[in-house]
């Protein structure tokens, strides 16, 4: 797949992130831990990317930040089309590291980066959204649809990633009980599974 729509530094970045490879090191509480790094393929990346090229959303929140690979190719393409990314993650070294990556990238001004549980958030969180990639824990996809419906903008896409091979705890189930209401579903096998559900 090309890479000439993603700019230079961000690929970059994301090529550095690629060479560390699953696993990194973190000083915590004074010792050094190692972290399991998962993230998306660079094709999905693509993907997420030129989605918010063609649909242009405003408002992009991502769920599970990890160190930013899947976020700077958001916030790469939300440069793009003037929107703005925030991304929420509970591991704070995660969310250094990833505001770093950002800041490689000259992206860190098209993004903010929330260190929060999303569990503890939604309630309080305030912002009309155009389009969510769920990409934290599978199993409580179905807890953040229930919690971010309520700031879903008219049209808004919600790309969930894995669900097709997780467990996600009823996910699938409630994304089409509401089809045929205010819901269209896209279940799209591309390389890896993933789910794509438009709100109308
Ligand atoms: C699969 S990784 C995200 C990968 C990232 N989207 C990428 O492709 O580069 C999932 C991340 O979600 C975070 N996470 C899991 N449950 C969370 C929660 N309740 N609140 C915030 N972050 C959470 C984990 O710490 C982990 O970093």
């Amino acid at each position: 797949m090309q890479t000439d729509k993603l700019d230079k530094k961000t690929t970059l970045v994301l090529k550095e992130i690629e060479k560390k490879g699953e696993r990194f090191y973190i000083q915590s509480k004074g010792r050094k831990e190692v972290i399991k790094l998962w993230r998306i393929s660079f094709e999905k990346g693509l993907l997420l990317h030129n989605l918010i090229i063609q649909l242009k959303p405003k408002k992009i929140l991502e769920l599970g930040t990890s160190v930013g690979y899947s976020t700077l190719f958001l916030v790469d393409a939300a440069k793009k089309v003037k929107a703005f990314v925030e991304s929420i993650e509970v591991m704070q070294e995660k969310c250094e590291i990833a505001k770093s990556n950002l800041d490689k990238a000259s992206l860190s001004k098209y993004c903010k980066i929330i260190n929060a549980n999303i569990l503890n958030s939604m309630e309080s969180y305030a912002e009309k959204i155009d389009f969510i990639f769920m990409d934290a824990n599978k199993s409580q996809y179905t807890v953040y649809y229930k919690g971010f419906n309520k700031n879903l903008n008219s049209g808004a896409i919600i790309f969930a990633d894995n669900i097709l091979k997780e467990t996600t705890n009823g996910f699938k189930e409630i994304i089409r009980q509401d089809l045929g209401q205010n819901i269209r579903e896209y279940e799209i096998n591309y390389k890896d599974d993933y789910l794509q559900a438009t709100k109308l």
